[in-house]
């Protein structure tokens, strides 16, 4: 996969690709991270990149003509060497839709991607009308820029790429993949202070295990995120557990902790 970066910080970019899982991609050839400093495509003796909003307002915004020709450039680019229809170009924006690890996959199947860094207050909105083909935000609140949310973002995509994490560090079975929450875990020692870890998981019986975890998942997503119950397909099996896990709070604890329920 190919990732082109527009940026005013291109430099933010080089220490998280220096280090762990994002390295190895890139070591591996998996990954083929192009940055592009926004002020090189402007032609002004003083590059600039923002300018003042017409009617007034507070803060600056970015031009549309250095983000416009940077990404014509990268489409050249990429059209010379291979034949590619649609490359999605995602501005990176409060405005966009919210990011998840659902479209963390959807965009892991692109051979391509360019990001759009936006600064200052925002950017001109003749990029969001007439440039970009997807507007992605990482939670509702604001930062400084978009650089941060690319590298959730791209965080999030490569190590769903085949061959990045090890057959160990499995993508398949983490919170979220199946847009529940994951099951606790535990390593040794098998007491720890006074906490032992669940018997089920000393007994070797791997189907009690197995059931003890789907029940984990149930039971943790309707503490902690509930909302994700509503949107995921349960399984027979799953939907019984869950029925009969709100008829009867005492049979969670976990549901009647406190905290969790504020
Ligand atoms: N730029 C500033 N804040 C952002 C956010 N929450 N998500 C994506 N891009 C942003």
């Amino acid at each position: 996969m190919r990732i082109d970066i527009l940026t005013l910080f291109p430099q933010m970019f080089e220490v998280p690709f220096s280090f762990g899982i994002f390295k190895r991609a890139v070591d591996q050839k998996l990954i083929d991270i192009s940055l592009h400093n926004i002020r090189d495509y402007t032609h002004d003796k003083h590059h600039t990149a923002d300018d003042y909003p017409y009617g007034g307002g507070p803060g600056m915004l970015l031009k549309p003509e250095p983000i416009f020709e940077a990404v014509e450039s990268i489409k050249s680019a990429i059209h010379a060497k291979e034949k590619i229809s649609a490359l999605p170009i995602i501005l990176l924006t409060p405005q966009g839709r919210p990011f998840s690890q659902q479209i963390a996959q959807e965009l892991s199947g692109h051979t391509h991607l360019a990001l759009i860094c936006g600064h200052y207050e925002g950017v001109d909105e003749r990029i969001h009308e007439h440039l970009v083909t997807d507007k992605i935000s990482i939670g509702d609140y604001v930062l400084t820029g978009g650089e941060l949310p690319a590298l959730v973002i791209i965080n999030a995509i490569i190590r769903l790429l085949p061959g990045v994490l090890g057959s160990e560090e499995s993508p398949l079975n983490e919170s979220h993949a199946n847009g529940l929450l994951e099951y606790p875990q535990y390593t040794r020692p098998a007491v720890f202070q006074d906490w032992p870890v669940p018997e089920v998981l000393l007994s070797g019986n791997h189907a009690q295990i197995a059931k003890w975890r789907r029940e984990q998942i149930i039971r943790r997503t309707l503490e902690r995120r509930p909302e994700l119950l509503a949107k995921t397909t349960l399984s027979i099996e799953e939907k019984r557990l869950l029925e009969h896990l709100i008829s009867s709070p005492k049979e969670s604890p976990l549901i009647l902790n406190k905290e969790f329920r504020k």
